[in-house]
């Protein structure tokens, strides 16, 4: 695996490609991005990654300084996985001058869920985002279901700005007791960590009792949206019991992150997604139902 640390000799090494794959990336990496550059690996070629943790995604208070960085380790995962090409730059190679040109997100998109809890966050990745698809020129790119959020507004992004390129998603990666693969799982105490599976199980229940509702025939359109409201907060008030503090735990449409309307009651239609803190230690994770 060749690795790269500024944006001319990336260039210099992918002229010519007009196949490559790309698994961008913050580094710490786990199986979770190992399946997406499988996934990368036989979509194209060459198979390109990057580790960058991109300031510009960081809220004030926030974990950049201390967002785990473990650059040995995670080259070893790169070419275990079959990486052919490593961009590493630093924030002076990406960001020579100030980011003053920015990807405005969507409202109704980039400020709700994540974008509401962390303002400016979606703006930083479709920024950031953006520079390094300019700069790899991929045919496709591959980002994790468990930043669904994310997903989809790298997907809007690529079409309204006609990107050349295709986004392909993967599968989110689960320890044994359903704990969403996550570097930041590594922030938390053995307590918490054995907490946190409480998570998944949360939104597991919520998306069962939502398909439950959703085909009680006993129950009209407006009555399944009051049950389901019901259960988001008995969702939510069931973490908080548990020493959790969500920040949001809900169901949505899957086509727009919108809340359910009466036409969205039918299996397939919904998500819930949820970001709770543990501690020090916020995690989200998602499950379609
Ligand atoms: O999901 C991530 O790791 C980051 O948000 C990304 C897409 C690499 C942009 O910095």
């Amino acid at each position: 695996m060749k690795i790269v640390r500024t944006v001319a000799e990336l260039r210099s090494e992918l002229a010519g490609c007009t196949r490559t794959a790309f698994v961008p990336t913050m580094g710490n990496l786990h199986a979770g991005h190992q399946s997406l550059l499988h996934i990368a690996a036989g979509a194209g070629s060459p198979v390109v990654a990057s580790i960058f943790v991109n300031p510009l995604q960081f809220g004030p208070n926030e974990d950049f300084s201390r967002y785990p960085r473990t650059f040995d380790a995670d080259c070893d995962k790169l070419r275990s996985a079959g990486t052919d090409l490593l961009f590493a730059p630093g924030v002076e190679d990406l960001y020579p001058v100030e980011q003053r040109f920015r990807v405005s997100t969507p409202n109704g998109l980039g400020d709700i869920l994540e974008g509401e809890f962390r303002p400016g966050f979606f703006e930083g990745v479709a920024t950031v985002v953006l520079k390094l698809f300019n700069c790899v020129q991929p045919a496709c790119a591959v980002f994790g279901r468990k930043d669904y959020q994310q997903l989809m507004v790298v997907r809007q992004m690529v079409e309204q700005f006609n990107l050349p390129m295709s986004i392909l998603a993967g599968e989110t990666l689960r320890e044994s007791d359903g704990l969403a693969m996550s570097s930041r799982n590594g922030y938390l105490s053995a307590a918490e960590r054995a907490e946190a599976p409480a998570l998944q199980a949360a939104l597991r229940t919520l998306t069962d009792q939502a398909l439950a509702i959703i085909g009680d025939a006993g129950l009209d359109a407006a009555q399944r949206l009051h049950r389901l409201a019901q259960a988001e907060r008995a969702a939510a008030h069931g973490l908080r019991a548990r020493g959790w503090v969500p920040d949001y735990l809900c169901l949505r449409r899957r086509s727009d992150l919108q809340a359910p309307q009466a036409t969205d009651l039918q299996p397939g239609a919904l998500v819930a997604l949820a970001a709770a803190k543990l501690g020090a230690t916020r995690l989200i994770d998602n499950l379609e139902c």
